[in-house]
C-alpha cells in the first residue's frame, strides 16, 4: 500500500504547489487523479517520484518510509511517463531502451522472450531499431511503459498521457492499461478525458487549489452530485446516456450492454 500523510510542496518562489495531501492507495488499485490546470497534480506525482522534496508530510510503500530515497532508489517501486517522455529516453534504439530496463531485472532468464512479448504488447515489434525520436510522442510514452514492464515495477504512473493522443493511440493505451491491470500493477494516471477514466480506472482524487477535495470510487464520484463539478468536469458520456435512458449509473461499456439484456 502506497501511504501519503499530509504532503505539502510550495515551490521556491513561494507558489504552492499542493497544501496537505493525505491518501491512502492499496496495491493494484487503478487511481485517475482529476483537476483543473495549475491545482497541484503534477507537483503530487513529482513528489511521489522523489523528483521533488516535499517540506512536509511522508510517503511510504509496504510501510517503508521512502522520504529519504532517490529517485533511483524508488524505481525499484515506480515506473513514471513524464508528459514530455523525451526526457526519459537516452538509448539509440528502442529495443536498446527496454532491454536496458530488462537488465535491472533480478532472473535473467527468457530475457528475448521478454523483450519481444513487451515489444509486442506496445505494439513496438515494427519499430524496434528505430531510434526512440523517431517514432510518435504515443509511442515514445508506450516505451517508457515498456521500460517499466521490462523494470516489473508494482506502480505506474502517467502525467497526462492521453493528451495529445489520437483516437489509435488511445486505443492501444487501453489495451496496455488492460494489461497491466491484469498484472496487478498499480496504475496512477492524471486526465482529463473521464471517458477513458471511466472505462479504466476504479478510483479517483481530485485535487481543486492544491487540496485534495475527493478520493474514493468514480461511479460515487459520479453520484453526488457537485463532486465532479468541482474539479470542473461533467459526467462522462455513458453516465449521462445510462441515467437519462434508464435511470441506471453506468461507467463502463460492460454496465451498458448488462444494462440492455438483462431481464
Ligand atoms: N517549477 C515551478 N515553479 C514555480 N511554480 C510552479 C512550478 N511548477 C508548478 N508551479 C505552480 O504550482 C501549482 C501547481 O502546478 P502543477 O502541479 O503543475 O499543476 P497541474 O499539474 O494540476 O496542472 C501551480 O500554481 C503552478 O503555477
Ligand atoms: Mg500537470
Amino acid at each position: 500500500m502506497i501511504k501519503i500523510e499530509h504532503l505539502s510542496y510550495q515551490y521556491s518562489n513561494g507558489e504552492q504547489g499542493i497544501n496537505d495531501i493525505s491518501v491512502e492507495i492499496n496495491p493494484s488499485t487503478t487511481l485517475a487523479i482529476l483537476g483543473p490546470n495549475g491545482s497541484g497534480k503534477s507537483t503530487f506525482l513529482k513528489c511521489l517520484m522523489g523528483i521533488l522534496k516535499p517540506q512536509s508530510g511522508s510517503i511510504s510503500i509496504s510501510n517503508q518510509n521512502i522520504d529519504k530515497l532517490s529517485i533511483t532508489q524508488r524505481s525499484k517501486y515506480i515506473g513514471f511517463v513524464f508528459q514530455d517522455p523525451r526526457e526519459q529516453l537516452f538509448n539509440f534504439t528502442i529495443e536498446q531502451e527496454i532491454r536496458f530496463a530488462l537488465r535491472t531485472r533480478k532472473d535473467q532468464e527468457d530475457i528475448e522472450a521478454k523483450l519481444d512479448a513487451i515489444l509486442e504488447l506496445c505494439s513496438l515489434t515494427q519499430h524496434r531499431s528505430k531510434h526512440p525520436y523517431d517514432v510518435s510522442m504515443a509511442q515514445q510514452k508506450f516505451i517508457l511503459i515498456g521500460c517499466a514492464l521490462g523494470m516489473n515495477q508494482d506502480i505506474i504512473i502517467m502525467d497526462e498521457p492521453t493528451s495529445g493522443m489520437d483516437h489509435q493511440s488511445i486505443k492501444q493505451l487501453a489495451k496496455i492499461v488492460e494489461f497491466l491491470k491484469k498484472e496487478k500493477k498499480t496504475i496512477i494516471i492524471v486526465s482529463h478525458d473521464l471517458n477513458f477514466v471511466s472505462e479504466h480506472f476504479e478510483h479517483v482524487m481530485i485535487i481543486n487549489h492544491h487540496h485534495c477535495i475527493y478520493q474514493g470510487t468514480f461511479k460515487e464520484a459520479c453520484r453526488r452530485e457537485n463532486v465532479l463539478n468541482q474539479g470542473e468536469y461533467e459526467l462522462p458520456d455513458i453516465a449521462r446516456l445510462s441515467l437519462k435512458a434508464r435511470n441506471s449509473l453506468c461507467t463502463t461499456h460492460q454496465e451498458w450492454i448488462e444494462l440492455w439484456t438483462k431481464k
